[in-house]
């Protein structure tokens, strides 16, 4: 008895320290950090970093993989990083060049890096009559599974083999100089995904013309926008797509999008649906054709432009932290050499493999690893048109099963959706053609990350959790499969050439702090599209430029692994799509009732993060002003502003927000009243009760 009070003494000074421990790790910061560095020690607090699992790739991975094991990686990436102009010359003598470079990266424009310089090359000869040459010709390139349904079975399956990928685009590229398009014009694409949406993308870049395709989900103000910021020439689209069941007329869209395109002299317009009444375009003599019309004129052959290494192939709007989006450049040579090398180790893709992007095009993830990325490497590719919930929730696994897919790669707020609709979607399925799962677009959690290994990959197939950007061109941390032991919730270690490390402000090396990265690497942006300073700004005006700012908040673990997480800017990740808070700020600003907003991104179970808006209306407004119909219309002034998918989760009507003496406003407090946090440092605060009557408003609903 005498030796248990001991005993409990010392247990409860354990408990209490324990819990003061707990309670100091979930108060959100410390004083005196910044926001960004508050961002990533309240992820720390979270548990990012800490799982302690690791699992090793299967043996029977390892024997077949391109590289082997951790000794593989480590004498590849040692390469790459102390010689990268050999190593990336020798991946890119992988490729076809019709002249060789004069120099494989020059560096004396500093921040705008040029890859390959003199080298000619096409990347769509690459992806199509490259493959042919290897003898490719009758593989199938393309396998597409439209949306619509009948007693279960998908009414429309397509396989396009590699040669009947050569005669299509080469049709098409035909098709877009019948339209007067030539080397250099820009044209937007805004098209469900179909295959028809990848020949338009390979058939620009066969003849030099710069696509800038336009998610689908995106406003007719939004396509404007991104028209004119552009200088684009014509518009390809198409009369509509199907999603959950419904026929998504597009071409409409783009036509309330095009009034206001002063640039754009075409439109150009495919059918998905013939007869359907609900497809039916206005066409505008003089401007707009449909695809049929002149595909049926032109010749189904057409060779492919040479294309100097640093020619613009892209432009991909993506948000930033101002509200205007950066139409973010993609040259030929290097960001074909990205997709090129990422897609072949990192998918270890082969010659038997199906591989599964269930991006959209309209995305980065889309561009590189749909249409670019498999097809450089002669691999066969699914692409799906619909929602994973149509007609029921195993549409996905109904589809791996039908076609065999090998390689699966989606988001964590997809798995998410998987986890809540239930295991019994994915049992129904005979999931064994799997053998590599990838992961993208977000951090994933430790929870979703189990539950894709254990229901989906059935233990056996390695997740490649990939960190990279809209700006990187390609994978740039990530696990390389038969190589890296994974860990649930990081992406582990940097790919080939990256050199990336975790930065305090002043740029000294820390555990958790903020992403960077050194060196340049093939697939890095060009720059944004016509706007030299925010993009030096941006990108490289820290750490007084001897680093690229991604953006985002990093933890090291003690074995080196990175663990992403998540933006320390103003951008949010909703189910994987970049929206800059200051963009819904813009819109809210112009309902005459609104004074001031501030939007912030805060957890969200399915989407990663969602988006709240804290908003200041005018006395006048205040006074008479319904809320739940303001907050319906500001929420209706996004869809058509934005897209539905930039809905704020909720709108606070507050009297007033959080701001330093300077007039700042700390989003970081909102985020803490946001998550029911305890709230970090206030001394900086103008006025402290502030935050006391927004969370009293926010708790009230
Ligand atoms: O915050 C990171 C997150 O997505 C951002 C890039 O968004 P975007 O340019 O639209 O490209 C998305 C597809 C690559 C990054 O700054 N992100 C992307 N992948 C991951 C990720 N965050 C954590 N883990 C990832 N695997």
């Amino acid at each position: 008895m005498s030796d248990s009070i001991p005993n409990l003494l010392i247990y409860l000074i354990i408990a209490g320290l324990s819990v003061a421990y707990f309670i100091f790790r979930k108060k959100a910061t410390s004083p005196g950090l910044s926001e960004e560095m508050a961002d990533v020690q309240n992820a720390a607090a979270e548990g990012f970093g800490a799982s302690e699992q690791v699992f090793p790739p299967s043996a029977e991975f390892v024997a077949k993989a391109r590289v082997k094991g951790m000794d593989g990686y480590k004498k590849l990436y040692r390469e790459s990083i102390e010689h990268p102009e050999k190593f990336w010359a020798d991946e890119a003598k992988e490729l076809t060049w019709f002249e060789p470079w004069t120099k494989v990266l020059d560096e004396s424009k500093k921040p705008f890096f040029k890859w390959f310089v003199d080298g000619k090359t096409n990347i769509c000869y690459n992806c199509i009559d490259a493959q042919i040459k290897k003898g490719l010709g009758e593989k199938v390139a393309i396998v597409f599974e439209g949306e619509p349904t009948q007693n279960g079975a998908a009414t429309e399956v397509r396989r396009i083999t590699y040669k009947e990928l050569l005669v299509e685009v080469s049709r098409f590229a035909n098709v877009l100089k019948e339209l007067g398009l030539q080397k250099g014009d820009t044209v937007a694409i805004y098209m469900p995904m179909v295959p028809e949406l990848a020949f338009a993308v390979l058939a620009c870049a066969r003849i030099g013309v710069v696509h800038s395709v336009v998610f689908g989900g995106f406003s007719a103000e939004s396509i404007r926008d991104r028209v004119n910021d552009a200088k684009s020439k014509a518009v390809i689209t198409m009369d509509g797509g199907y999603r959950r069941g419904k026929f998504l007329a597009l071409k409409q869209t783009v036509d309330e999008a095009v009034q206001d395109c002063p640039t754009c002299e075409r439109v150009l317009v495919l059918q998905r649906h013939a007869g359907k009444p609900d497809a039916a375009c206005a066409m505008k003599a003089g401007r707009d054709v449909w695809y049929h019309d002149v595909a049926s004129k032109v010749s189904s052959d057409c060779p492919a432009v040479w294309q100097e290494s640093n020619e613009m192939l892209f432009l991909l709007y993506t948000s930033g932290s101002t509200g205007k989006p950066k139409g973010i450049i993609h040259g030929t040579g290097g960001y074909m050499l990205q997709a090129y090398t990422t897609n072949k180790y990192v998918f270890d893709l082969r010659n038997d493999d199906l591989f599964w992007c269930t991006a959209d095009v309209g995305w980065v993830t889309g561009h590189t690893y749909v249409v670019y990325g498999p097809l450089l490497n002669g691999a066969s590719v699914l692409m799906y048109e619909g929602a994973p919930d149509a007609p029921d929730y195993s549409r996905f696994w109904k589809i791996v099963e039908d076609h065999k897919v090998t390689v699966f790669y989606t988001a964590p707020t997809a798995i998410r959706a998987f986890m809540k609709w239930g295991d019994e979607w994915v049992k129904k399925h005979n999931l064994s053609s799997l053998r590599l799962l990838g992961s993208v677009g977000e951090p994933i959690n430790p929870e979703a990350w189990l539950w894709y290994h254990r229901n989906i990959g059935a233990e056996r197939c390695p997740i490649v959790d990939t960190w990279w950007q809209t700006e990187t061109g390609g994978h740039m941390i990530t696990p390389i499969p038969g190589c890296t032991p994974t860990k649930p919730g990081s992406a582990t270690l940097p790919f080939f050439g990256v050199d990336a490390a975790v930065l305090d402000e002043q740029g000294n090396e820390t555990d958790s702090g903020i992403l960077a990265i050194r060196k340049p690497w093939p697939g890095i942006t060009q720059g944004i599209f016509g706007d030299e300073k925010r993009y030096i700004e941006a990108y490289w005006s820290r750490w007084n430029g001897a680093y690229y700012f991604p953006g985002d908040g990093a933890i090291k673990d003690k074995d080196g692994y990175l663990w992403i997480t998540g933006r320390v800017d103003d951008v949010v990740n909703v189910s994987g799509h970049r929206i800059g808070t200051a963009e819904l700020e813009a819109v809210f600003i112009e309902n005459a009732a609104v004074a001031e907003s501030a939007v912030i991104g805060v957890k969200h179970e399915l989407k990663g993060q969602g988006l709240m808006a804290f908003v200041i209306l005018k006395s006048a407004a205040a006074k008479t002003v319904n809320e739940e119909t303001l907050a319906k219309t500001l929420n209706g002034m996004v869809d058509t502003k934005i897209g539905k998918f930039a809905r704020p989760e909720r709108i606070v009507f507050v009297s007033d927000l959080p701001k330093t003496r300077s007039g700042k406003i700390m989003r970081r407090l909102l985020r803490d009243i946001s998550e029911g946090r305890e709230l970090g440092n206030v001394s900086t605060l103008a006025d402290p009760a502030v935050v006391e009557s927004i969370r009293n408003k926010f708790n009230n609903k």
